[in-house]
């Protein structure tokens, strides 16, 4: 991940450019500077891999500062970023002569800088992305089985005990429910997110997001049927970038729903959580989902199987399960209507005395897995036994 600065006499055009940067997914930090008048940091260690110049109609002071920025850290790759586009022989002189390595174009396109990013990062020997173990995907092996209420348990678990800074993106169509099972009422959503790509940074994003009292945030999903209609999933995997710049944790309520088109985004989540019920149409889908999955190039070893509304002495089932789909399960969750339902009606996850509760229980054993964290004594009970095992009180 490269570490990038811009150099802009224009608030508004650097602004963009940020939001282009967080979106790519593979930028570490950025640190803007205003042209004229900024102070460079005298030592190297204090200055980035990348240094884009936004050119402004005094082309010549940014060129001034690239070359200042060079003579304290001659590795620092200089960008020129341009409205004139191919750049005049004049322009194009000036710029070799302080130092300049590349020209883009602007408005950028994000496929140039996705490219130029790449290769910039091959070359300053900097390592890939380090956003991959951020995101978590929970998706449905067919509707209706529990996916919104994993990903919605999961999150608070994740904010509360393993006390990750977590965002719940709900990308779920055609409508998104996240925000009823967690009695929010959300301003804006993912269609704002979506509308507003141009400047979608770290900070606008945050204002979009509605904060639950555990500290969970949420993007909230669509809540008119036909909005995905005119929603790709290009621009949504740029919300994603963003998300995974400011938080620890990024789940995705990603539905039933799959296609091809969402293979870049599956690709570089860290964990897919595959919601599955014990029964016949839902492990049939489950095989199939599994398939398609390696299919689109995503690893075997990111899928995870969670088998939903599990009933206690059901372990030959689960030998069965395991035997037909060819890889363990990742975790099973209780069957608890009760619970579950009056969770869901009232919209409050279920956080509440986990020693007395096999659900909240289970919720949190899956958090601190994920996290890498000590389930803490009670958790422990049931794992001891077995991942499988139920706590003895329910
Ligand atoms: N462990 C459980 N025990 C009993 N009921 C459960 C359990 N988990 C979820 N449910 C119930 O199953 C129903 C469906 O859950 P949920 O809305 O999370 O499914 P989904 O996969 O997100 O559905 P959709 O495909 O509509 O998005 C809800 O009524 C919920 O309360
Ligand atoms: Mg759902």
């Amino acid at each position: 991940m490269l570490t990038i600065g811009i150099a802009s006499g224009d608030a508004a055009s650097s602004a963009q450019i940020v939001a282009a940067l967080e979106q790519t997914g593979v930028v570490k930090s950025i640190k803007e500077w205003a042209i004229p008048g900024a102070r460079i940091p005298d030592t190297a260690d204090a200055l980035p891999d990348v240094v884009l110049l936004d050119l402004g109609r005094d082309a010549e002071s940014f060129f001034a500062f690239g070359a200042q920025v060079r003579r304290i850290r001659p590795a620092t790759r200089l960008i020129a970023v341009s409205a004139v586009s191919p750049p005049t022989h004049q322009l194009l002189l000036e710029a070799m002569r302080g130092g300049v390595q590349d020209f883009l174009p602007k408005p950028i396109g994000m496929t140039v800088l996705r490219e130029m990013l790449s290769r910039l990062t091959e070359e300053s020997g900097a390592e890939g992305r380090t956003s991959l173990d951020k995101l978590i995907v929970v998706m449905g092996s067919k509707g209706g089985v529990g996916a919104t209420t994993v990903a919605v348990n999961l999150g608070v678990q994740l904010s509360v005990f393993a006390r990750k800074r977590a965002v719940l993106l709900d990308f779920a169509r055609p409508l998104g429910n996240v925000h009823l099972l967690l009695d929010l009422r959300p301003q804006f959503g993912v269609r704002d997110a979506v509308d507003n790509l141009e400047r979608l940074d770290g900070h606008f994003f945050a204002g979009l997001l509605t904060p639950h009292t555990t500290k969970l945030q949420v993007l909230a999903g669509a809540t008119q049927p036909e909005e995905w209609q005119t929603i790709a999933v290009p621009p949504l995997e740029r919300v994603v970038n963003v998300a995974q710049n400011s938080f620890d944790t990024v789940l995705l309520d990603m539905g039933a729903q799959f296609g091809t088109d969402w293979a870049s985004i599956l690709k570089t989540a860290r964990m897919i959580l595959i919601v599955a019920e014990a029964n016949v149409p839902s492990l049939w889908t489950l095989q199939r989902r599994l398939v398609a999955l390696t299919g689109l190039g995503v690893e075997p070893e990111r899928v995870r199987i969670v088998l939903n509304r599990w009933h206690k002495g059901e372990e030959d089932v689960l030998k069965g399960i395991q035997k037909d789909i060819n890889r363990p399960v990742f975790a099973c969750i209780p069957n608890d209507f009760r619970k579950a339902s009056a969770s869901t009606n009232l919209g409050t996850p279920l956080l509440e005395n986990a020693q007395n509760n096999g659900l909240s229980l289970r919720y949190r054993q899956i958090a601190a897995q994920i996290a890498g964290i000590d389930p803490g004594p009670a958790a422990k009970k049931g794992v001891l036994g077995g991942l499988f095992s139920f706590p003895s009180k329910r």
